[in-house]
């Protein structure tokens, strides 16, 4: 199949809710793409934040290759060895007791929603059951996680929508103080938000939700699906903050590109929810759990965490030292960076992918760059000149 039968066939088959970019890709190799023609693209995005050990990690094919070989799916009615072992790992390195596993982040958001219900049903009356996000959050597609993302576009065509949602200001604490009540059961927010713009959340905001959560007896979920696992230079990107959540959702890179979600509790959370309350078919499979735990392993060693801090410190002084007036901001942690330019990023992102660059945006005028963890700092380099290129190029053309 080429290109153009790739675009004929999928115009014909498919429901058209991706915008494509003319590029198919067959395979991967660390920090590399290949097109179906052989052309080699340097990949500054890890799909969306997801392949942290870059493409065709040989102990990730490894791991997928043997687990696939013994076992690929059993029910939830059984057990088996590798979600055991993956929620035992995730639990010791966390804040949480316990763990529920799902499909993607939309799902381990639902998972929270669900469960800080009937946490706050059970331990406090039916009647507390009203949730806070913020401006700019991005918590998935689904009904219950779409309730919880701001942007109007993907929220209007399905209304009406999960009721008794209240977005405040992010970053204000003010507006989260207002928002947050004792009917509020819980407040998600993303330490640092990634489809917003890449906007860390700061400080005192952060603590300043735990104590409202606190004195409201809310649960405190931090939806870390992009920015969790290593991806900011710490293992947990509310690490840095001091700050520990009732609840953490994760997704994106855990399987090494396979589709899994978790949901981390804390105990309190976790007694509530009797059998048969909550259930996934696919949720915890071995092959996935498999890959959980070797990405797990590998992102959690500080030698790895250091070089993302190390290489997000290159990468974002060469985005700031880029030459013109264009780039407006540099921000984010570690390699989880946003440029924001002065102007709409889409012509750019089609020159640099003409440049065999791959960069994804985070709204109208914001770069998304989190490519793997492993990239190197030479990489680093031949990424931004290809950027600086382009800027030039496009922003000349204007
Ligand atoms: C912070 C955050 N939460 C949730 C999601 C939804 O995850 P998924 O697309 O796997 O459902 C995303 C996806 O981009 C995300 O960035």
């Amino acid at each position: 199949m080429d290109l153009k039968q790739a675009q004929e066939l999928e115009g014909r088959f498919m429901v058209q809710t991706y915008g494509r970019h003319d590029v198919l890709f067959v395979r991967g190799h660390g920090v590399r793409l290949f097109d179906h023609e052989g052309n080699e693209y340097l990949d500054m995005a890890a799909g969306i934040a997801v392949n942290a050990l870059g493409h065709s990690d040989p102990d990730m094919i490894r791991t997928i290759r043997d687990q696939a070989w013994n076992l690929v799916h059993v029910s939830n009615f059984f057990y088996t060895r590798p979600q055991i072992e993956l929620a035992e790992a995730l639990v010791k390195c966390s804040f949480a007791d316990r763990v529920f596993f799902t499909n993607s982040g939309s799902e381990a958001n639902e998972t929270a929603l669900k469960f800080a219900r009937k946490w706050a049903r059970r331990t406090h009356g039916a009647d507390k059951n009203q949730v806070v996000a913020f401006t700019g959050a991005f918590h998935g597609r689904s009904m219950g996680a779409l309730s919880l993302t701001h942007k109007q576009d993907y929220r209007d065509p399905f209304q009406p929508l999960l009721t008794g949602v209240h977005f405040a200001e992010f970053n204000d604490e003010e507006s989260a103080s207002e928002k947050i009540t004792d009917e509020t059961c819980a407040v998600f927010v993303e330490p640092v938000q990634g489809e917003g713009g890449v906007v860390p959340a700061t400080s005192l905001f952060i603590q300043r939700l735990r104590q409202l959560c606190d004195r409201h007896n809310a649960l405190l979920v931090f939806d870390e699906v992009q920015c969790g696992l290593g991806r900011t230079g710490s293992l947990w990107a509310h690490e840095p903050y001091g700050i520990a959540p009732d609840i953490m959702t994760l997704a994106k890179p855990l399987a090494g590109g396979l589709p899994i979600g978790v949901t981390l509790v804390r105990e309190e959370v976790a007694a509530v929810i009797e059998k048969g309350e909550h259930g996934s078919t696919f949720g915890g499979g071995p092959v996935v759990c498999a890959a959980g735990k070797l990405t797990l392993a590998r992102v959690k060693d500080p030698q790895l965490l250091q070089q993302v801090r190390e290489n997000g410190q290159i990468l974002r002084e060469a985005l700031e030292n880029l030459p013109g007036d264009a780039v407006q901001d540099v921000r984010g942690a570690g390699l989880l960076i946003g440029v924001e330019l002065s102007h709409e990023v889409k012509p750019l992102i089609q020159a640099a992918l003409n440049h065999r660059l791959v960069l994804i945006n985070a709204g109208p005028k914001v770069i998304r760059m989190c490519p793997p963890l492993t990239i190197s700092a030479h990489q680093i380099e031949e990424a931004v000149t290809i950027l600086s290129r382009c800027i030039a190029d496009v922003w000349n053309s204007h």
